[in-house]
Parts: structure tokens; C-alpha cells; sequence
């Protein structure tokens, strides 16, 4: 069976957090390590003007996702890792995509539906106040980043079911107008990663402002794992390690010995203070090669640079012959294209029609041999008796002859019996 081709996309409007971490690099990088898959990951910073009118922000957000990725391993020989605006046929497909979106579909997405919400309930006679078009079609650009590359699976937060499911949508609407020419989505989403909690104990995003940053120096990582939300057990109290998230936190890291001796300081009501002691010294010390390397990167951007511009040359490899059909499809075309299938059909009509010709002079051919026979029977008194002899024969002749001499004698016996059928 042909490799399944993995596709996912990073908006490039923040700084990666433990949460993005163990969420989506992590299993990302995970996938892409065997050689079951086609990866293909992105760095979505044309998703970012949606919400992000920020240019530093995006363009730094853009910066650490990149040196993120590259920092915790991800083998790029293996996986095409690129920054879709170095894509410029995304934004075509978007555009034909557009043209293939009914605008009532696009009414119904999530996040254009919840600033309608937002802005009934605060009385806006503008239910699109701060709607921009970006916004609002944000589905249809997704679909074309997912949709140029024919990918088959992707890893997805739960809020973005929506959108892959958008993004069939408009792939079946282009298939069934123009050509069978897309794959169709299918959202792969993990339950148990989507469960990292933050500082405050909800799950980890940047919208609560409860993250730890991935790469944060060591002062900083203390500082954000002593604000960690606790109960009020002294020192010496059990303590429930699964409603904890310090616990939680260290789990995501720890082997299963290491979660079961944590699991058993709690039961022994380990301080919180040292609690999170433990924890910070424990992520400290995996972060630690990581961010090296990332601190690295990030002092050498032009090297990063690089490989995502060699990335672009990759997934460009895919996307143009992808985008030159889907344009043909369309109907945008040299003036002077005629549809292969066409010309192999006229092809066809031709050999059909030139075979056709070859056997009818074939039989003339012959025909013009038997003549002398036809006339013997015309002229003859019996024409009934006439024709059963020269077919009785001919066909002694057939019987008597070798290989090839039979066949064109029975060619000859068989155009006989059909010309003298009206006597026989
Ligand atoms: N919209 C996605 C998010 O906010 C990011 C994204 C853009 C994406 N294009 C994609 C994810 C294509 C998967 C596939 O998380």
C-alpha cells in the first residue's frame, strides 16, 4: 500500500510551550520518525495575519517555532519542513478553492461564528464587527495547504475537527466539478495530549496566559513552575498526585518507574515546595540539550533559513504539478492546450476508424480473387448447386492445407459463404 502522507500546520503567532510541545511537536516528530509516513509540517505565517497584526511578533513567532522544531530533532532529509508563503501555489489553490466554497458553509466555522457570538452579546448592531475576510475565510486557505499535497491524516487540536472536515467538503466539490484530482482529509486527533494543564491548572494555551515556554532560561522555569496552583495540604499530608498538576506535568516527561516513585512521594506528602523543586530540576535537566541547541539556532538564523528555503524546494516539487492540474481542471489554460484524454481518445477514434478501413480493403483484396467463382455461380443455370460445390471445395481446400495457407483459405471459404449466403 502507497505511504500515508501526514500533513500538519503551526500558526506563527507565539512562543512554543510545554503544551505545543507535548501536544503536537512531540507526536509530530514521533510520526515522522519510522518510515511508515510522508511528513509534511509547516509553519502557517500566512494563518498568522489572521489573528496577528503584530509584524514583529509573527516574524519572531516564526523564528523560535522553526529553531523549535529543528532543536528537538526533527531529521528534515525525512520530513518536508517549510513556511507555506514560500509556497505561492497555497494561494492560488486558495483561490479556485474560494470559488468552490459556498459561503454558507464558511458562515458556519467556529471561529467566525463565535465573533458573531461575541458581538451579539455585547449589542453590536454589526454582528461582523472585526470580522476581516481573513477570518472569515481562514477554512479555505487551511483546505489548500492541506488539499496541495494530497494529504491523508492530520494531527489536529479538537478545534480544528471543523476545519478538515471543511476542508473535504471543498475537496469533493472540486472533484466532482472538475476532476477527481484531491485526497480527502481525515483529522487525527489525540485525546491524551490535548490534556497538558497549565499554571492554573486549565489546559495549557496561550488564550488562559497560563504557559511555561519550552525554552525559557532555567530562572524562568522556576519561576513559572513556583506559580503552579496547589492546594493548601501542609508538608506531611498524602496528597492526590492525579488532581495535581505539577504531578500531571511531570508524568508527561517520566518513565513509568519515575511517575510510580513520584506517584509514592505524594502518597508520602512530599511539601509542595519541594514538589515543585523536583519538578523543575527534573525538566530542567531534559530541557536542557534542547535549548542548547535551540539557543543556538536561534543565534543563527541564516542557517535556519536554509533549510527552510530547501523545504520549500521540496514541497514545491509536490505542489506545482499538484497546482498545474488542478488549473487545468479548472479550465485555466494555454490557449493552445487539448486535454491528453481527449487527444488519446481522438487517438483512439483514429485507429478505430484506420482498422476499419485496412479490413475493408483486406476483403475487397480477396474478393477481387474470388471474383471468377462469384461469376460462375451468377452464371450458372442451378445457382443453388453452383454455390454448395464451390463452397464444398473450398472447404476440401481448407481441410488439406497447412497453418497459414488455412487461414487465408478460410478467409476466402468464409467471405464465399457470406457473399453466396443468398444462395446457399
Ligand atoms: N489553523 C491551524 C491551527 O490554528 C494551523 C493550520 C494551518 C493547520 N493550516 C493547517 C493545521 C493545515 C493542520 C493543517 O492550529
Amino acid at each position: 500500500m502507497a505511504k500515508k502522507t501526514v500533513l500538519t500546520g503551526i500558526t506563527t503567532t507565539g512562543t512554543p510551550h510545554i503544551g505545543n510541545y507535548l501536544g503536537a511537536i512531540k507526536p509530530a516528530i514521533d510520526m515522522s520518525q519510522g518510515e511508515q509516513y510522508n511528513n509534511f509540517y509547516f509553519l502557517a505565517d500566512y494563518h498568522a495575519l489572521i489573528k496577528c497584526h503584530d509584524p514583529e511578533r509573527v516574524a519572531q513567532s516564526t523564528r523560535e517555532i522553526a529553531a523549535t522544531w529543528l532543536a528537538l530533532g526533527l531529521d528534515t532529509d525525512k520530513a518536508t519542513f517549510y513556511r507555506q508563503t514560500d509556497i505561492p501555489e497555497i494561494t492560488e489553490l486558495t483561490w479556485i478553492l474560494t470559488c468552490m466554497c459556498s459561503k454558507g458553509l464558511m458562515n458556519r466555522a467556529h471561529a467566525y461564528k463565535a465573533s458573531v457570538d461575541a458581538n451579539r452579546d455585547s449589542g453590536k448592531a454589526d454582528l461582523d464587527d472585526g470580522v476581516t475576510m481573513g477570518l472569515f475565510s481562514y477554512p479555505i486557505l487551511m483546505a489548500a495547504d492541506i488539499l496541495m499535497f494530497n494529504a491523508d491524516l492530520i494531527p489536529v487540536g479538537k478545534d480544528q475537527i471543523q476545519h478538515i472536515e471543511m476542508a473535504r467538503d471543498v475537496a469533493g466539490r472540486f472533484n466532482h466539478t472538475f476532476e477527481n484530482l484531491f485526497t480527502l482529509p481525515e483529522a487525527v486527533v489525540d485525546e491524551e495530549t490535548q490534556l497538558i494543564p497549565g499554571l492554573d491548572g486549565r489546559k495549557m494555551s496561550k488564550s488562559y496566559d497560563n504557559t511555561i515556554p519550552l525554552f525559557g532560561s532555567s530562572d524562568e522555569l522556576y519561576k513559572l513552575i513556583k506559580q503552579i496552583k496547589t492546594d493548601t495540604r501542609e508538608p506531611g499530608e498524602p496528597k492526590d498526585a492525579d488532581n495535581s498538576t505539577i504531578f500531571q506535568l511531570y508524568s508527561c516527561f517520566s518513565n513509568a518507574q519515575e511517575t510510580a516513585a513520584m506517584r509514592q512521594q505524594f502518597e508520602n506528602g512530599i511539601g509542595w515546595g519541594d514538589a515543585k523543586k523536583e519538578l523543575f530540576e527534573y525538566l530542567d535537566a531534559k530541557l536542557a540539550e534542547p535549548r542548547a541547541c535551540y539557543n543556538e539556532l536561534m543565534n543563527d538564523l541564516g542557517a535556519v533559513e536554509e533549510v527552510l528555503l530547501k523545504g520549500a524546494e521540496k514541497a514545491r516539487e509536490v505542489a506545482t504539478p499538484v497546482m498545474d492540474k488542478a488549473r487545468i481542471a479548472a479550465g485555466i489554460r494555454p490557449l493552445t492546450y487539448v486535454a491528453k484524454a481527449k487527444e488519446e481518445k481522438q487517438k483512439k477514434e483514429k485507429s478505430a476508424e484506420a482498422i476499419a478501413r485496412a479490413e475493408e480493403g483486406r476483403r475487397r483484396g480477396i474478393l477481387m480473387q474470388l471474383k471468377p467463382l462469384l461469376d460462375t455461380v451468377e452464371q450458372a443455370e442451378d445457382k443453388n448447386a453452383a454455390a454448395q460445390q464451390i463452397v464444398a471445395e473450398k472447404s476440401v481446400q481448407v481441410e488439406n492445407l497447412k497453418k497459414k495457407a488455412k487461414q487465408k483459405a478460410q478467409n476466402e471459404l468464409d467471405l464465399l459463404q457470406e457473399e453466396l449466403a443468398q444462395y446457399l
